[in-house]
């Protein structure tokens, strides 16, 4: 089903106390308040069995950053999705242009990851975005279908169906530049219209498709009032409360 989503991304951020104490913070602003989005946090790995035995998991679901593209044994440092799901997470972030920039992670990488992902009941937050030099050569709209096609429609119609996407255009990560609500809209309604011709109408109307990109509590309301933008992965943002939860109450 079609859900809301407001998911923080911490990326290298937080000692594992830094943590700990972010999240119990934002679970006790949560507690009692009806939201109108499923919140879910991204933390580095070593903090996931701490924040998910801290936290009621009902109210903020958790998810790592990464997994592995190997199922398990000799890869010295890596992380798999079997242990991602041990630790009590129920998502992970895959795809991410910071992991394919600077650890060149590739479809073929990210199919693998995702597979492993759905085989471990976790859900995977798929992200895919262009760089500036892409949309300002117009090619941007084929960059992403790209992304989308190669790591994901090898997956069966009911496998797809468990999928988030998370469009994060690159340059405004981390920029402050957001795109504006029309740019996220009209890409967002490109993915959704690429998901429709592979998978059928019904698939794609039901697949949450996030926005990220210097979103905050600011401007969060307008790009979640377009109709395909299901809600926001946030990086800077999510590291306080204060301005974590606005972006939470956009919706
Ligand atoms: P940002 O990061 O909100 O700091 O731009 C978003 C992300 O990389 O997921």
């Amino acid at each position: 089903m079609r859900k809301n989503i407001v998911a923080g991304n911490w990326k290298m951020n937080k000692t594992l106390q830094e943590g700990l104490a972010l999240a119990k913070e934002l679970d006790a602003a949560l507690k009692g308040r009806t939201v109108n989005c499923d919140v879910i946090i991204g933390t580095p790995f070593i903090h996931l069995a701490s924040i998910a035995a801290a936290i009621d998991t009902t109210r903020i679901g958790v998810a790592a950053e990464n997994c592995a593209d190997k199922e398990s044994g000799a890869y010295t440092g890596e992380v798999s999705a079997t242990m991602v799901a041990s630790t009590g997470a129920r998502y992970v972030i895959i795809g991410h242009s910071e992991r394919r920039a600077y650890y060149h992670e590739t479809s073929p990488i990210l199919m693998e990851k995702v597979k492993l992902a759905l085989a471990n009941g976790l859900t995977p937050i798929f992200c895919v975005g262009e760089v500036l030099a892409e949309r300002e050569a117009g090619t941007h709209f084929e960059v992403v279908a790209r992304q989308v096609e190669e790591a994901l429609f090898g997956l069966k119609k009911e496998d797809f169906g468990k999928i988030v996407l998370a469009y994060e255009p690159v340059w405004a990560i981390g920029t402050g530049r957001t795109a504006t609500a029309d740019q996220a809209q009209e890409m967002h309604a490109h993915i959704r219209q690429i998901v429709a011709a592979r998978y059928g109408e019904e698939v794609a109307a039901d697949c949450s498709i996030l926005y990220g990109g210097s979103c905050n509590g600011e401007n969060a309301k307008e790009l979640f009032s377009r109709p395909d933008v299901d809600g926001g992965l946030i990086g800077g943002a999510s590291l306080s409360v204060e301005k974590f939860m606005p972006i939470i109450e956009a919706f």
